[in-house]
């Protein structure tokens, strides 16, 4: 038994011929049997469903939304309002008619629309925002941009960091309990690390924060991999990459339960919307409920199991993050687990040079310092993360591969 339950494709065929049947949706995956793609926490591959979804948009119905008069047009401005309801169905919204979805490119520029437009008009002088300082730094360099141009007006705001633990693998909580206070105004957090691979545990950030103070979820490594129910997590906005989430490259959006605080308007001018990105995210939260995400979310933890099992086993490997949920076993609480993302160095061979070697045996893994921000990990390392077109045998032949350089 792996730290995560039972390992997929051993012994549970049922699993096994749903995964694989999913796997073959993906034509990348399936043109390229020798390669292994362990960077989904990067950007997702993309199912047949998908790309069907933007062809036949794209020949069928391809205008402008929100502007013309005619059947095209009509259709595209149709297709936006349907996908923003297709976010909140599939965030288990539990009040859609008041909450709001605003598309984007990715997190990153999700965040940023917060921090300028909804953030900088709610803070006044004298207030505090609690803020992740080793999470991605797309969820730090916002706020810190909001409180510069906050002081240019004369407003003073706190910023305080919300540091790692690596102990209990999310954010320490004695220095939570310890900084929040009656300036406390807004937390931004992270659901699952891109790094630590770990939930975050938002849960204990509200039960800190007492229930009036927004909480602004980075939901970029969960979404697409694990259900994201906002109704269960108490968060005001959650922002995510549906690139990372089977959708194409240019989309994500931004969803705001607009309750706590302003209902969040997007500033300026908005432009032409990404229309087929869009179109593609729609689809692509239609297949991953068909799919289950609870049941994608096993798949994933089955082999993070089998990868973390062993490889901690191995001499020259350090894995980042959490140790005490390496070792317990299937005793785990779930916000412990490592949810498809696990992050490693080797002693001796430096991480750049260990995912070129990688590559060169088929496996495509990210080798850098995985922007980090601040008090992040200080030298680079290897990640590999994992989505439901991954096997075991592709965790087995990179377990094989990393044994060999041990
Ligand atoms: C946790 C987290 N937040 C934010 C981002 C930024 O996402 P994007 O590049 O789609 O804007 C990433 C991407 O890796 C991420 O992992």
């Amino acid at each position: 038994m792996s730290a995560a339950g039972p390992l997929p494709g051993t012994g549970h065929d049922e699993e096994a011929l749903w995964q694989r049947e999913l796997r073959e949706q993906f034509p990348i995956v399936t043109a390229h049997p020798e390669s292994a793609y362990l960077d989904s926490a990067a950007t997702s591959q993309k199912p047949r469903a998908v790309l069907d979804a933007v062809q036949t948009y794209l020949t069928t119905s391809n205008a402008n939304a929100g502007r013309g008069t005619y059947p095209w047009a009509n259709r595209t401005t149709e297709l936006v309002a349907q996908t923003r309801q297709r976010v909140k169905e599939f965030l288990h919204d539990p009040a859609p008619d008041r909450s709001g979805v605003h598309f984007t490119s990715g997190t990153t520029e999700g965040l940023r629309g917060v921090a300028r437009d909804w953030l900088v008009p709610y803070l006044t002088d004298g207030d505090e925002i609690l803020v992740p300082h080793a999470d991605h730094r797309a969820n730090l360099d916002p706020w810190l941009e909001a409180q510069r141009l906050l002081a240019e007006r004369g407003v003073d705001v706190r910023v305080r960091a919300l540091p790692y633990q690596e102990v209990s693998g999310d954010y320490d909580h004695r220095v939570l309990d310890g900084i929040v206070g009656p300036r406390t105004r807004f937390v931004a957090a992270t659901h699952v690390h891109h790094v630590y691979g770990g939930d975050m545990n938002v849960h204990r950030i509200r039960a800190a924060v007492g229930p009036d103070v927004p909480i602004c979820l980075d939901a970029a490594q969960s979404v697409g991999h694990l259900p994201v129910d906002v109704g269960e997590l108490d968060v005001d906005f959650v922002v995510f990459s549906g690139h990372k989430a089977m959708a194409l490259p240019g989309t994500g959006a931004v969803w705001a339960r607009n309750a706590r605080g302003p209902v969040f308007r997007p500033g300026g001018w908005q432009g032409t919307p990404n229309t087929a990105g869009i179109v593609s995210l729609r689809a692509a939260l239609d297949w991953l409920e068909a799919a289950g995400p609870d049941r994608i979310a096993r798949w994933t933890a089955g082999l993070t199991g089998r990868l973390t099992d062993r490889l901690r086993h191995l001499d020259p490997y350090e894995i980042l993050g959490c140790q005490v949920s390496l070792a317990a076993g299937s005793a785990l609480p779930a916000a412990q687990r490592r949810h498809g993302i696990v992050t490693f160095r080797h002693r001796d061979i430096p991480s750049d040079d260990l995912g070129f070697i990688l590559y060169s045996h088929g496996f495509m893994v990210r080798a850098d310092n995985l922007c980090q921000a601040g008090r992040g990990e200080k030298d680079g390392s290897v990640r590999v993360s994992l989505h439901v077109y991954n096997t075991v045998e592709e965790v087995d032949r990179l377990l094989s591969v990393l044994e060999s350089l041990a």
